[in-house]
């Protein structure tokens, strides 16, 4: 998405319309159509992750969105030969690098990037060439983000599951020990001259500590918006979070 002055940018995640279509192997509901609507309501950019076992978005559903949207997409893959190509044909605004194991439920940690950085620095110079905006979705630690720094990336987006968790489990002292972390990470990654984003598990309830962090130039939502979105409607949904974002922000 493109770099603005101060404003927080909303991606939104489109992944779960494409979990309920599956659900029934039908045509819908089509998430290239969500995206649409996301796009029509004041979304920033759409956030897709094509996992390798293509539990929700299916290929098809990337070129869709690539054909479909004039906003960008942030195209979430995780760090293989295969996601690459299809990268390398798309070249869509952005690329965010997560960790993925097949058995978890959604991304549950951060990327790896201190131990493999010259790996994944020779495996984001393509997609750097390309003009993709590289992204590694990693946890707020210091070895972590001075690692993405150091293979060139220019973005960071840092991962909120954690401090998310610890709010819905009423374990507050951790979820504040999490949020002073995430703060700390966002200043720290700054100062090295990345962007920083941040994103996973976020709702009405969690979303403005994290609004409220100067440094954090998107929030890229999914599963809560699009689950209040069954009661609501997406725009509805989107324009709550909207205002939660720029309440906090002041
Ligand atoms: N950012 C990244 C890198 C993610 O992997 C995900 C989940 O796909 C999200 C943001 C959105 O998380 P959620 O669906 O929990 O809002």
């Amino acid at each position: 998405m493109p770099e603005t002055a101060d404003i927080l940018r909303l991606g939104v995640n489109i992944d779960h319309v494409a979990t309920v279509r599956n659900a029934r192997g039908s045509a819908y509901p089509d998430p290239v159509r969500a995206a649409l609507m996301a796009e029509e309501a004041g979304a920033d950019g759409i956030t897709a992750h094509l996992r390798e076992d293509r539990r929700h978005i299916k290929d098809d559903d990337i070129s869709g969105l690539m054909d479909a949207l004039s906003i960008p997409l942030n195209f979430e893959m995780a760090a293989t030969d295969e996601m690459q190509a299809i990268a390398l044909k798309h070249q869509p605004h952005a690329v965010c690098l997560v960790p993925e194991k097949r058995e978890e439920l959604t991304t549950e940690g951060g990327l790896e990037v201190a131990a493999q950085d010259d790996r994944l620095g020779e495996y984001i110079a393509p997609l750097r060439d390309a003009g993709c905006r590289v992204s590694l979705f990693i946890g707020a630690d210091e070895a972590q983000i001075r690692a993405a720094a150091r293979i060139g990336a220019p973005v960071v987006e840092l991962h909120t599951g954690a401090y998310c968790d610890y709010h819905s489990e009423g374990r507050f002292e951790a979820r504040d020990a999490e949020l002073a972390r995430l703060r700390e990470g966002a200043k720290l990654a700054q100062s090295l001259g990345l962007e920083v984003h941040m994103g996973h598990g976020l709702t009405y309830e969690t979303v403005a500590p994290i609004a409220a962090m100067s440094e954090v130039k998107e929030l890229n939502i999914g599963h809560f918006l699009i689950g209040e979105a069954i009661f609501r409607g997406l725009p509805e949904a989107m324009a709550e979070m909207r205002r939660l974002m720029d309440e906090a922000r002041g």
